[in-house]
């Protein structure tokens, strides 16, 4: 009998894409409640021709080199920075992701978090919770309007422009940064006008942040950047921690330089900032992104869909990031 696959999945992932990767694979999966270490990875990766890792395995070159029989990595995530591209496309291993399915869900709670730093939601969960409500008041707990501000968005790719047709229900100005433009008829059906980083730091009311992590976005936000910011401005992040100078956003945040900030993601995650907790202005989710049981599954459905297109079709998985390895 033809010896199966043997596929490594890292944590265990939501039943369907359990199942469906059992009815085709032989399966070793890392521990249920806590991230395998690299060496472990290393250790059991010799011997299986695909890997299924999370957002939080560092799959390095290390890693990529152990795998002498791997055919495929597949991220259980859109971003994939996490994976050392450069060195599975020497190697000819396909590294796949699974955009599509999160950027409504990723949107949505864009929008939770930037009416919740707005509205001080989470600060009013806590006062009522602590007994302190003992009435009505002019003054309790005042926060900002969201609709008909103006919104940043920097980063007009999918989730962007969830968020951006989102803004629309509230009646907010949008503005969008990105590298390149989008057509005019593109800007109008989706209501944006293209801005500068600068001037889009400068007019916006909430700015929130939807481009991918490499190396020219890394500290995008930093102090400067910052200083742009008006100081009743709201940040917004849930792509990648990195992107914002967490010391220089906590430092702002203290002097009052900008508003408040909600934020999904970490610079190092999964630490936070000890400033950025202590403070009230700010939101802080442990990258929920993602987070619903619909997306949640559809992602491992289409991680392990890229599995199966490469080990059983042998053909081109859908979502693969890196396609020059086809060549
Ligand atoms: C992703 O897929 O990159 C998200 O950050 C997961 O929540």
């Amino acid at each position: 009998m033809k010896r199966r696959n043997k596929v490594l999945v890292t944590r265990r992932l939501p039943d369907p894409g359990m199942d469906l990767l059992a009815r085709h694979f032989c399966l070793t999966t890392g521990p249920a409640d806590s991230p395998m270490s690299n060496k472990d990875i290393i250790r059991e990766i010799r011997d299986c021709e695909g890997l299924l890792c999370l957002l939080t395995d560092n799959i390095d070159a290390e890693i990529v080199r152990a795998g002498k029989k791997l055919k495929v990595i597949a991220n259980y995530a859109v971003g994939y920075n996490n994976i050392d591209v450069t060195e599975a496309t020497k190697f000819k291993i396909p590294v796949t992701n699974t955009p599509g399915v999160l950027t409504e869900t990723t949107a949505d709670l864009t929008f939770a978090l930037l009416l919740s730093i707005a509205r001080r939601i989470v600060e009013a969960d806590k006062f009522s919770r602590q007994g302190k409500f003992i009435g009505w008041s002019p003054m309790l707990l005042l926060g900002h309007d969201v609709h008909e501000k103006n919104l940043g968005i920097i980063g007009l790719g999918r989730i962007g422009r969830a968020v951006a047709r989102r803004a629309k229900g509230f009646g907010m100005r949008v503005f969008y940064y990105d590298l390149s433009r989008i057509s005019d008829d593109e800007e109008k059906t989706l209501g944006v006008e293209y801005h500068t980083l600068d001037d889009l730091l400068k007019k916006s009311d909430f700015i929130c942040i939807h481009v991918s992590l490499n190396e020219q976005t890394r500290h995008m936000i930093a102090k400067e950047k910052l200083a742009l910011m008006k100081p009743s401005a709201y940040l917004i992040n849930v792509a990648r921690g990195p992107i914002i100078d967490e010391q220089a956003l906590a430092q702002a945040l203290y002097e009052k330089r900008i508003a408040g900030c909600a934020l999904d993601v970490y610079e190092h995650e999964p630490a936070i900032n000890k400033k950025l907790l202590s403070m009230d202005n700010t939101v802080l989710v442990p990258h929920i992104g993602s987070a619903s049981i619909e997306t949640r599954t559809n992602m491992a459905i289409i991680a392990v869909k890229n599995i199966i297109s490469i080990l059983v079709d042998q053909t081109k998985a859908p979502n693969t990031v890196n396609p020059e390895v086809y060549e």
